[in-house]
């Protein structure tokens, strides 16, 4: 019998990368891949196509491409790129794009990656974390959590998957331990002795192979995954010990971390803030064991670490 075809955007990032490589791990999966990509002749996308995926070439602001890269596809993941662009209306069209396409194409089994909407939460006018952009708390949160909506009008049998703080950004993105002018390292965060959820960003698409594989269970409904909920002191502790340097964890109010003025601070102060005030509901929504029953192979920060520590960049 032939495969059900997956067609996974961001099949050379994070997100999509997990899932095309969970999908092709499996020797007996029922699905097959079709990796989406701009470019087909990258070393990433051909890397892809050397571990059994099918490439397709598509841009999500181009709506006829994204849905060519659906057609004949049972499932498709739906990620955004936010950080490539910081502009939550082209990530709202993207979303659109796929929600339209995707009803279009007939995929009977869509994953969004999503996030909250935080103004579902603090109203635009509590003034305790500032309005950015005139309506928004927390820009990349909120457009995906909006975005929901566009896959349920469009009828397109989703699933809502929000994702967690990936812990890779001590890696890539410079979230990691920073020297400070006193020669120590420090990892800095808004969260006071509150725990953030977090997560392997390998572990998202296992956990989204772990949705498919659910079957319909999943569909229409909201899962939160995480590895683990852990606090900055205590990320700033199991550091130390995996680095073998003394990393102290640097606790800041959320305006001043989102006075550092790199792009995005104030994106990122607001959603550490929303991290730390909302804490529990954070939480609740994003159990361990739901999401190790999607992925035995789900990592905590100690797993994280182990397989990671090294390549965390540290300044001499
Ligand atoms: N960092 C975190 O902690 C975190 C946590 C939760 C959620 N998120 C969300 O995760 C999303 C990003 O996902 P990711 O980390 O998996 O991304 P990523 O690793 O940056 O990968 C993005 C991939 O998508 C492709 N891409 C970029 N622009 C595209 C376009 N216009 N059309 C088609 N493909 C495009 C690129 O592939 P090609 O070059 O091959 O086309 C790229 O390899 C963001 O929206 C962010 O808000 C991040």
């Amino acid at each position: 019998m032939s495969k059900k075809i997956i067609t996974v955007f961001g099949a050379t990032g994070a997100q999509g990368g997990g899932l095309v490589r969970a999908i092709l791990n499996d020797a007996n999966s029922e699905f097959s891949v079709r990796a989406v990509t701009r470019d087909t002749t990258s070393d990433k996308a051909k890397a892809l196509a050397a571990s059994g995926a099918e490439l397709v070439e598509a841009d999500v602001d181009d709506k006829e491409s994204v849905l060519k890269a659906l057609e004949g596809a049972y499932g498709a993941y739906f990620v955004t790129f936010f950080w490539d662009h910081f502009s939550p209306d082209k990530e709202f069209q993207q979303a659109k794009n796929f929600a339209e396409a995707a009803a279009a194409a007939g995929i009977q089994h869509a994953i969004w990656s999503t996030l909250e909407d935080t103004r579902k939460y603090i109203s635009l006018d509590d003034d305790s974390m500032p309005t950015l952009q005139g309506q928004y708390k927390v820009p990349h949160f909120d457009k995906k959590g909006e975005a929901d909506g566009l896959f349920t009008e469009a009828g397109v049998p989703t699933t809502f998957l929000r994702t967690a703080f990936y812990w890779d950004n001590f890696i890539y993105f410079g979230s990691g331990p920073q020297k400070g002018p006193d020669g120590r390292q420090y990892l800095t965060f808004p969260l006071d002795d509150k725990p953030m959820s977090g997560i392997a960003a390998e572990d998202i698409g296992k956990c989204a192979y772990g949705v498919f594989k659910k079957g319909s269970v999943l569909i229409g409904k909201t899962v939160g995954i995480a590895g683990e909920h852990i606090s900055g002191q205590q990320m700033a502790d199991k550091l130390s010990k995996a680095l073998g340097i003394e990393i102290i964890y640097n606790n800041v109010t959320p305006d001043t971390f989102r006075a550092f003025g790199f792009p995005g601070a104030d994106d990122l102060g607001n959603m550490f803030q929303f991290y730390r005030d909302f804490s529990d509901e954070f939480i609740s929504i994003r159990p361990i064991s739901g999401s190790r029953e999607l992925n035995p192979e789900l990592l905590d920060f100690d797993g994280w670490l182990a397989k990671y520590a090294e390549k965390i960049p540290i300044q001499a």
